[in-house]
């Protein structure tokens, strides 16, 4: 039966162009997970967008010395062309400063407020003298009251994952000018009493007995540690936002202010389905959303870096079950460890690692694809090293994946021609080979059904290495000097192999997977669910041509001069 399957990747911040620890810890898995999917036959809807609110965004904007809207915008379209030049798949790339998330996010507030989830309180922000004005979030930075870091900020710890107001940070100082001349003022702030909804989401928590161990640790630790879940302040001295609503109405008191980026964020995510639509891409997005809609036979899945999974597991969640609308809620929550790189960390501010628009500068995207893919960090960080990549993309790809289809498709060329030709029967080394192919592929698909991506990259390796020793035990070029017809059904089972890898390798490496598939004149790569009639899915007499080289070998000399090139900072 056909399933109805949401994902959605957590939405990049606008200010810059991703890292590729970025990638790996949700665009890049997420596109896996939904190409997957549609290659299944499945009917998917896969949403991402840019965090465009904020103080990452204001920061940024003022580094770059341009209006916010106007970086914003210009950001946007850089960020949508990479993603497109890596295969992202998002079937709408959206901005959570759309009308439609505007709308949204003010009525989510609207609703909490009419269900009693929302206090209005006097509180005591911090204020700085040298800069002129109130020091939400980003704008501060300071010891991390519950490890130590000493570079936390004002709303989140990125080395213990806690969430934090600006007036937790010891020894805090402003992230514009640096300056400690810092006081702390009043102003009034809408708090969304999340503490009120601790019993609810600890029930909800505890009946997703299947999500990875690392989402609901981070989940419980801190919906249960010290003080428990506590009320989440969800409006900013800001200009930059959507601006504090009732619903339509005026908010009386809150003139001037804009929402929280994490509060609009998530809610991105539904208004992002509205913008599918009014792009023309869609005709209805409640059918995703509402479960009195349609959406209660949808399955729903969220991607992140660990960072994310507090805001995912307790603020969001406490907004849509707050409202007391029926919003579909997430089925599973798939979180990342960190990437490292090169025996450091990858770093946005820092300009430390290698970054989208350079990585597809050197090198196609399916390279790096299936090197993030088949290293991605799900059960602890993992580090990138040039040496580490160069060796694993040459072997997997050049030598194993693309060897094979050079060699069957050449020898094919040279001794029958460029048809499938006809002649001989397949025997048991033929059946042993369908058999452990076949083990193989049900072992894939239930890892990539259970979304254990290195699981099921080390399937498909596999799948790819038995094709290898297949050939190599089988040697066809020794068997067509005594019996041409026994090679011919060699090649023939081996050509055979070229589509059979082409769809089950699409989801990771699409564009090789496009050139295995054309080559062999396959354009719709049906999903191969048995082999045995997979395998007998290209005819004697079909005609293929010899694909160019899938993957040339990253050479020592370039290795050493991209190490030495990445190994600074980025301006
Ligand atoms: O950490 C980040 O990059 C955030 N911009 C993720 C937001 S995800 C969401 F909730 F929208
Ligand atoms: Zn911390």
């Amino acid at each position: 039966m056909t399933k109805r399957i949401l994902v959605t990747s957590a939405i990049p911040y606008i200010n810059g162009i991703k890292h590729l620890g970025n990638l790996i810890g949700s665009q890049l898995p997420a596109d896996l997970f939904a190409r997957y999917h549609r290659a299944r036959g499945n009917e998917v809807l896969f949403l991402c967008a840019t965090d465009e609110h904020g103080t990452p965004a204001e920061l940024a904007a003022a580094k770059a010395g341009k209006p916010v809207d106007e970086f914003c915008a210009e950001m946007y379209q850089v960020q949508a062309d990479i993603a497109n030049r890596f295969g992202l798949s998002f079937d709408h790339f959206g901005r959570s400063s759309s009308d439609q998330n505007k709308a949204l996010t003010q009525h989510f507030a609207g609703r909490l407020a009419e269900q009693g989830l929302i206090n209005e309180v006097d509180e005591e922000q911090v204020y700085s003298h040298a800069d002129g004005r109130f020091l939400p979030d980003r704008y501060i930075e300071g010891t991390c009251p519950n490890c130590g870091y000493d570079s936390a900020r004002g709303d989140q710890c990125e080395n213990c994952t806690k969430q934090l107001d600006p007036t937790d940070l010891i020894d805090a100082r402003s992230a514009i000018s640096g300056s400690t001349d810092l006081e702390v003022r009043k102003t009034r702030h809408l708090y969304l009493r999340q503490s009120a909804m601790r019993d609810t989401l600890n029930e909800w928590i505890d009946s997703k007995t299947d999500w990875p161990v690392l989402t609901t640790s981070i989940a419980k630790k801190w919906l249960n540690d010290g003080d428990g879940l506590q009320d989440r302040g969800i409006t900013r001295d800001l200009h930059w936002g959507v601006p504090v609503k009732k619903g339509t109405e005026d908010w009386p008191g809150m003139d001037g202010k804009v929402f929280y980026v994490w509060f609009d964020a998530p809610i991105e995510y539904i208004a992002c389905a509205g913008e599918w639509v009014d792009a023309g891409k869609g005709t209805d997005w409640e059918r995703w959303w509402r479960t009195d809609k349609g959406a209660d036979d949808v399955t729903y899945y969220q991607f992140m870096g660990k960072d994310n999974v507090p805001f995912h597991t307790l603020s969001f969640p406490s907004t849509i079950l707050g409202s007391g609308e029926p919003w579909k809620l997430v089925d599973y929550i798939k979180s990342f460890n960190y990437l490292n790189y090169e025996g450091g960390q990858f770093s946005t501010s820092k300009g430390r690692g290698v970054f989208m628009d350079q990585a597809l500068d050197i090198l196609p995207a399916d390279y790096w694809r299936w090197w993030l893919l088949s290293h991605v960090p799900e059960t602890s960080d993992t580090e990138f090293t040039w040496e580490q990549f160069q060796q694993d993309t040459n072997k997997d790809l050049a030598d194993v994946l693309g060897n094979f289809v050079s060699r069957v498709t050449k020898f094919c060329r040279s001794k029958f021609g460029e048809d499938v030709p006809a002649g001989g029967t397949y025997g048991d080394r033929e059946q042993a080979l369908m058999d452990a192919l076949q083990t193989k592929l049900t072992s894939y698909q239930a890892n990539m059904d259970a979304i254990e991506i290195r699981k099921a990259a080390a399937d498909l390796r596999a799948m790819w290495v038995l094709g290898n020793e297949y050939l190599q035990s089988a040697e066809p070029w020794a068997v067509f000097k005594t019996d041409p017809d026994a090679a011919a059904a060699i090649i023939r089972l081996s050509l055979n192999l070229i589509p059979f890898y082409a769809a089950l390798s699409s989801p990771f490496i699409p564009t090789m997977a496009k050139t295995m598939g054309d080559a062999m004149g396959v354009s719709d790569m049906a999903w191969p669910s048995d082999v045995t009639s997979a395998l007998s899915s290209l005819p004697a007499g079909a005609p293929f041509t010899v694909p160019d080289n899938l993957a040339a070998k990253i050479t020592d000399d370039q290795r050493a001069d991209w190490a030495e090139r990445f190994a600074g900072v980025r301006d």
